[in-house]
């Protein structure tokens, strides 16, 4: 167990990378903050002096830093591991603040599409638009675009509101590993990398936000989310999906390099239901079940189902918790339940893909 401040201490916030001393050789106790006004004002204040720290969305948890700061954002890459060739997500707290980031005389063509899709903010849609040169490249991996998003998470919106400045955020997690859906997910894998998160409870969306970048036309969608193709298409019209033709081949050309084949990978090796004959299963295999198929989960050491009748609402909140879980439990294979590729199984079906690759 890791304490928590009391919400209401007078004491000042434990600069990053140093906490609470218990006079313990290791005195850097990582630490998760209760989302309080208190506790948002420390992050931002935290925010402000150039540190790092994680904080809730409605999609996954993120690892933020101030957008402005070229140096703050660097140490994101450096914590999560992450290829400088792949840009982060800026989030913001009102549409003011999209003039500090995006270039808003770059394209018509876009801004025309933005005004068409911007309904579904906040919300789980990153937009992919001309940068704006205030954005250090180290954001935007040298791109001349940039990701935006306004999360509509309360704690988020409070931190951002609070913090005044755009916030470069990607998921809390090793590059290439499971996104963190709660902060003790966070805990158990950046806990000593990351001194302050943010608890604002399990994320109630739980798969990454879409991207669709506005800068093609027809706009492309990078990565599927719960803002659905679907949803996309009745607003904007046609829509391509995946990487441009010219861009498929190499990381640096990816249109959105979190595409790469293999992704959000558990340790434990995972396939999907039906890849390898149950009669090839190794001694301890867990399965994660979406409902509906009870009769079929005989022969396994754990079964976690996540939903009873394949709600994909349900299946996409509480699927990397559950691979999490199992991930910790010195499985030789875990086995996941398919789905249709459609709605917001197109995005729960790609993260599983990508996992198993
Ligand atoms: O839900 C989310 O989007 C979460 C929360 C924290 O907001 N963030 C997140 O960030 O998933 P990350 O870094 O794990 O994924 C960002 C994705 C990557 O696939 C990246 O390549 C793509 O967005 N991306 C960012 N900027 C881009 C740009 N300018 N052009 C194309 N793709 C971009
Ligand atoms: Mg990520």
């Amino acid at each position: 167990m890791h304490p928590h401040p009391p919400s209401n201490s007078p004491e000042s916030p434990p600069p990053c990378g140093r906490a609470f001393s218990f006079g313990s050789i290791d005195d850097r106790l990582p630490m998760i903050y209760p989302l309080t006004p208190e506790n948002i004002k420390k992050a931002a204040a935290l925010l402000a002096s150039g540190e790092t720290l994680a904080f809730p969305t409605e999609t996954v948890y993120g690892l933020g830093a101030n957008a402005f700061n070229a140096e703050a954002v660097a140490k994101i890459f450096e914590i999560k591991g992450r290829p400088s060739f792949n840009p982060l997500i800026v989030h913001l707290y009102c549409e003011t603040q999209l003039q500090e980031v995006i270039d808003l005389n770059a394209s018509v063509a876009a801004l025309e599409l933005l005004d068409k899709i911007k309904i579904f903010w906040p919300g789980p849609l990153s937009l992919v638009l001309p940068k704006n040169p205030r954005i250090p490249a180290v954001v935007t991996a040298g791109l001349d675009t940039v990701a935006v998003r306004f999360p509509s998470h309360p704690g988020a919106r409070a931190l951002l509101e609070a913090c005044k400045f755009p916030v470069a955020a990607p998921s809390a997690n090793l590059s290439n590993r499971v996104s963190p859906t709660t902060a003790q997910h966070v805990l158990d894998e950046l806990g000593d990398r990351v001194d302050f998160i943010l608890d604002g409870g399990a994320c109630q969306v739980g798969l990454e936000s879409t991207v669709l970048s506005l800068v093609e036309s027809p706009p492309r969608l990078l990565r599927p989310g719960a803002i659905t193709l679907e949803d996309l298409t009745s607003h904007l019209g046609k829509i391509e999906s995946g990487p441009a033709p010219h861009q498929q081949h190499t990381p640096q050309g990816l249109p959105s390099p979190g595409m790469l084949k293999r992704h959000y990978a558990p340790r434990t090796k995972i396939v999907l239901r039906g890849q390898i004959e149950p009669k090839d299963y190794p001694p301890k295999v867990g399965l994660i079940s979406f409902g509906g198929t009870s009769a079929d989960s005989n022969g396994f050491t754990i079964v976690t189902t996540i939903s009873h009748h394949q709600d994909l609402d349900e299946v996409a909140s509480k699927l990397f918790g559950a691979i999490h879980a199992m991930d910790n439990q010195n499985l030789d294979l875990i086995v996941v339940d398919t789905c249709a590729e459609k709605g917001l199984g197109l995005a729960i079906m790609d993260r599983l893909k990508r996992a198993a690759a």
